[in-house]
C-alpha cells in the first residue's frame, strides 16, 4: 500500500541538504553577525556520508518518492558533491535529480555535475541590481559572479534552468520586472518567492511580503501574462506565460496562497534527520540507527511511521497563529535548504 500521511499526502519529493555551510550570508537566512568566523558548523563526522545518503535515498524511493533535490546551505561547498550526484543517478526510482545552488561555484563545477548525470539546476538570484544584490548576499559579491555561474551551466549543457528570487518589500521588489525581462530574453524560467518566516533569525514581518498577485500584476503591466495550469499535483509555483509566446514565469505564494494540501515533500538534514515541514521545530534521527547497524526494513519503518503521523500544514495555519506560536524555535532555512 502506498505510504500517506494523516492528510492523505504521499511522499513524492525528497530534498536532501548536504551541508549547513554556505559561501553567502543572505541576511534573511544566515545573518553575517550571527554566522561569523567563530560560528561552529556541523563537524564532518556528523554529516551523512555519500554512501549513507544514497542508501536512504533508495529507501525513500521505495516508499514512493520520485524526485530528489540537493540543497544546503550551499550544496556546491560540500567536497566532491559531483560524486554524490553520480551515486544518486544509479539509485533505482530516481526520476528527477536536481539541485538548488547560489551558482557561485558553478564555473568550477557545472561540467562535473553534468558529467555526473545531474538532470536540472535551479539557481538562486534575488536581484540583477548590483548594489542590491551585494547587500542581499551579505558577502558583497557582485551579480557577475552568479551570471558567470549561469553561463557555465548553459555551456555545460544544462537546459530548463530555473532562477529563484526571494522578494522582500522595500529591498528588491522594484527590480522584479527587470529580472523577468532579462530571463525572458535568455529563455530561463524565473520564479519569484514570497518572503517567508522560516527559522527564527530574520525578523520576518507580514509587511515585508510582496503578495504574488502584486508581483504578477507588476510584470503584467509591462510584459502581458496569462495563467498556465500546473503540471502535476503538488507543484509549488503558480505559472504564467508571456502572451507573446516568450516563455514562462512563476510565483511561489507560500504566504498568501499556501499549498500545504498537496505538500509531498520530505526533507533530510545534513546530519541525517528527516524533517516533514519547512517550519518544523525538530526532526527524526536516522543517522543513529543507520550507524548502529539498522537493516533497510528497520530504517524504512522509522521513515514510514513518521510520515504516517505527519499532520504539518504550517503555512495554512500561519494566519490564525498567535505571534508566540509563530516565534517558536523552528529549523533554520540554511539547515534544510528550503
Ligand atoms: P521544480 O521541480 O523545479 O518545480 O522545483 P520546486 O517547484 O520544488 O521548486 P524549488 O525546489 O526551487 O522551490 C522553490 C522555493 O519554494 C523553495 O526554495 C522554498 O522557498 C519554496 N518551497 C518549496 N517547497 C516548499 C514547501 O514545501 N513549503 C513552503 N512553504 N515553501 C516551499
Ligand atoms: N523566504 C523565502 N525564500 C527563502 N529562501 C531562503 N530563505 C527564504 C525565506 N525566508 C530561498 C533562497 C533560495 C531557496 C533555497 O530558498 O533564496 O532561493
Ligand atoms: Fe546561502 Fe541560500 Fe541561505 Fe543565501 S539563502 S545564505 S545562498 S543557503
Ligand atoms: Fe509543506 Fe510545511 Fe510548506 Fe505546508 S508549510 S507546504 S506542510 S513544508
Amino acid at each position: 500500500m502506498l505510504l500517506s500521511d494523516t492528510l492523505n499526502r504521499p511522499v513524492r519529493d525528497v530534498r536532501i541538504s548536504v551541508t549547513d555551510r554556505c559561501n553567502f550570508r543572505c541576511p534573511y537566512c544566515m545573518p553575517a553577525e550571527i554566522y561569523g568566523d567563530r560560528y561552529e558548523f556541523l563537524p564532518k563526522e556528523q554529516l551523512l556520508t555519500f554512501e549513507e545518503i544514497s542508501r536512504l535515498t533508495s529507501l525513500f524511493m521505495q516508499l514512493g518518492a520520485q524526485k530528489v533535490r540537493l540543497t544546503g546551505g550551499e550544496p556546491l561547498v560540500r567536497n566532491g558533491i559531483e560524486d554524490l550526484v553520480a551515486m544518486l543517478t544509479g539509485v533505482e526510482g530516481v526520476r528527477d535529480l536536481t539541485m538548488t545552488t547560489n551558482a557561485y561555484l558553478l564555473p568550477q563545477k557545472a561540467h562535473l555535475l553534468k558529467k555526473a548525470g545531474l538532470h536540472r539546476l535551479t539557481i538562486s538570484l534575488d536581484s540583477l541590481d548590483d548594489e542590491i544584490f551585494r547587500k542581499m548576499n551579505g558577502r558583497n559579491f557582485g551579480t557577475e559572479s552568479v551570471l558567470k555561474g549561469i553561463a557555465s551551466a548553459e555551456q555545460a549543457g544544462f537546459s530548463n534552468i530555473k532562477i529563484n528570487a526571494v522578494v522582500q518589500r522595500g529591498v528588491n521588489d522594484h527590480t522584479v520586472v527587470d529580472m523577468a525581462r532579462y530571463f525572458k530574453e535568455r529563455g530561463h524560467t524565473i520564479r519569484f518567492i514570497e518572503y517567508m518566516d522560516v527559522g527564527t533569525l530574520n525578523g520576518w514581518r507580514m509587511d515585508d511580503v510582496v503578495p504574488a498577485e502584486e508581483i504578477i500584476s507588476r510584470i503584467n503591466e509591462v510584459l502581458p501574462l496569462e495563467p498556465v495550469d500546473s503540471s502535476y499535483r503538488g507543484e509549488v509555483a503558480l505559472k504564467y506565460q508571456y502572451c507573446d509566446g516568450g516563455g514562462e514565469v512563476g510565483v511561489i505564494a507560500s504566504v498568501t496562497k499556501p499549498f500545504c494540501g498537496d505538500c509531498t515533500r520530505l526533507r533530510l538534514s545534513p546530519e541525517g534527520q528527516i524533517v516533514t515541514c519547512l517550519f518544523a521545530t525538530s526532526g527524526t534521527d536516522l543517522r543513529g540507527p543507520l550507524r548502529d547497524g539498522a537493516s533497510d526494513d528497520e530504517l524504512a519503518n522509522i521513515i514510514s511511521s513518521r510520515w504516517r503521523t505527519r499532520a504539518d500544514r504550517y503555512s495554512e495555519e500561519r494566519a490564525s497563529m498567535t505571534e508566540e506560536l509563530r516565534q517558536r524555535e523552528k529549523v533554520e532555512m540554511y539547515h534544510i535548504g528550503g
